[in-house]
């Protein structure tokens, strides 16, 4: 069997290459099965910028890590990935902010992540790259001769065209996307998103959905396990028999987290015979904290959350915790089993696999219900969630309130519908048929 090469910009540093390794991790792991693996990409630091890539090894799998110069990194980085790109994808154009300057280091950044791995791969190694900090990787491999196969994965969404015509010389970064042999996107909408404006440019390649997913029975597992675990317990003995609303997101902008508070302040307002029956729980861990919108949104939630407990807390009896902290994933996965409801209202999100670990965290025979943005990936899959439009925050109280006072039967049907769901596209899933893909394309001309 060939050997699978990932690039992505950040690579799970060393104390997270085992078992509790999360996110792209866990579903490498699953595509990886025995196979030989490279994983390269940004080290994570740098300070030592120029040095030939750090090298570790895992098994069947090594590691291969470079740190950038720091204005470079900057400017790839914090610049043109999040600061114009992040927004952009997510159809958020007015918090957009573009430089030439970040372009251009977004540009030598990738051609010094194409330079480095050059001399570390092999005929027949298959290469998949992995989102939008990564566009021109393929291309900067291409011009230096890698002929075989190339597939490039975006995580997050792709915008109609006429937001992504918005993007200055975003022909040059939609022609990238043509030195690759398959491209995956997470749903439908961002395939046909995406095809439209490669179709228009007369660009050869077309892209596909792959519905990225988790391991459900081992996050299962985790979660029975980590609610009997002594923070589990804590958080229930907390709780004094109250409704757990759980929810859990990067501190950005476009996981809606303002207007969900404000949906859960309608909900105590509107439906107060929830009050003091209910908590609310967001954990929302800082993120990106060196780029402008992210401080600003951090800065909105400090007044917000501050203002909501003002508002309704009495005095045995606090509405809101909101943390900024990180929690370990297992622990959370505990907390997703003690909660009533998982609370997920992205104002657009490539998937969001919070919503699938809520779904396979829950006890079978008493299952939350999921309380579900309609713009996540998430949402074109989940039938048995209540959807809701994130931008409306009396909306958002009212799915709670349905939420809240489902019958058991319909909570254990819509969780039955959810979970089959869940087992459907998972980790393995999705790795497994984007690798095929790359497996089954047609060789090109070296
Ligand atoms: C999203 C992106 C990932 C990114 C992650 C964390 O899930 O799709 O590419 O790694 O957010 O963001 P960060 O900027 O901390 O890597």
């Amino acid at each position: 069997m060939s050997r699978l090469v990932i690039v992505s910009n950040r690579v799970p540093p060393p104390r997270e290459r085992g078992p509790a390794a999360g996110g792209l991790a866990v579903a490498m792991r699953e595509a990886l099965a025995g196979r030989e693996a490279l994983w390269f990409g940004w080290s994570g630091s740098n300070h030592a910028p120029g040095d030939p890539p750090r090298l570790a090894r895992s098994g069947r799998l090594s590691f291969a890590t470079l740190d950038l110069p720091q204005a470079d990194f900057n400017g790839y980085y914090r610049g043109f990935s999040n600061g114009m790109l992040w927004p952009l994808l997510h159809h958020r154009m007015g918090l957009a902010e573009f430089r030439r300057e970040d372009l251009a280091a977004y540009r030598r950044v990738n051609e010094t992540f194409a330079a480095a791995l050059m001399p570390l791969l092999r005929a027949g190694d298959y290469i998949w790259v992995h989102d939008y900090h990564l566009i021109p990787l393929g291309a900067g491999l291409r011009r230096r001769g890698f002929a075989g196969r190339i597939g490039f994965f975006l995580h997050v969404p792709f915008p109609p065209r006429s937001i992504f015509e918005a993007l200055p010389q975003g022909e040059g970064l939609l022609a990238d996307f043509a030195a690759y042999d398959v491209l995956g996107v997470q749903t439908e909408e961002d395939a046909a998103n995406l095809n439209e404006v490669l179709g228009r440019a007369d660009l050869p390649v077309r892209a596909a959905a792959y519905p990225i997913g988790i391991d459900p029975d081992a996050f299962a597992a985790e979660a029975r396990r980590a609610a009997a675990g002594p923070e589990g317990v804590r958080l229930r003995d907390s709780l004094s028999q109250r409704a757990l609303i759980l929810g859990i997101d990067r501190l950005d902008y476009s996981k809606g987290i303002p207007n969900r508070l404000r949906g859960f302040a309608q909900l105590l307002k509107r439906f107060p015979e929830h009050r003091h029956r209910v908590t609310l729980l967001q954990v929302a861990p800082v993120s990106r904290g060196d780029v402008a919108t992210y401080r600003a949104l951090r800065r909105e939630l400090d007044e917000l959350s501050g203002r909501i407990n003002g508002e309704h807390a009495e005095f045995d009896w606090a509405p809101l915790r909101y943390m900024t902290q990180t929690v370990p994933r297992t622990t959370l996965a505990g907390f997703q089993r003690i909660a009533r409801i998982g609370l997920v209202t992205p104002l657009r999100d490539g998937m969001n696999l919070v919503a699938k670990e809520f779904v396979a965290a829950q006890d079978p025979a008493d299952p939350g219900a999921l309380v579900l943005s309609r713009f996540a990936g998430a949402a074109h899959e989940m039938e048995g969630a209540i959807l809701v439009n994130p931008h409306d925050p009396d909306e958002i109280a009212e799915a709670l309130h349905i939420a809240l006072t489902l019958p058991e039967a319909e909570r254990r049907a819509r969780w039955e519908r959810m979970w089959q769901a869940v087992r459907r596209h998972t980790a393995a899933t999705w790795a497994r048929s984007f690798v095929a893909s790359l497996e089954e394309a047609p060789a090109r001309a070296a």
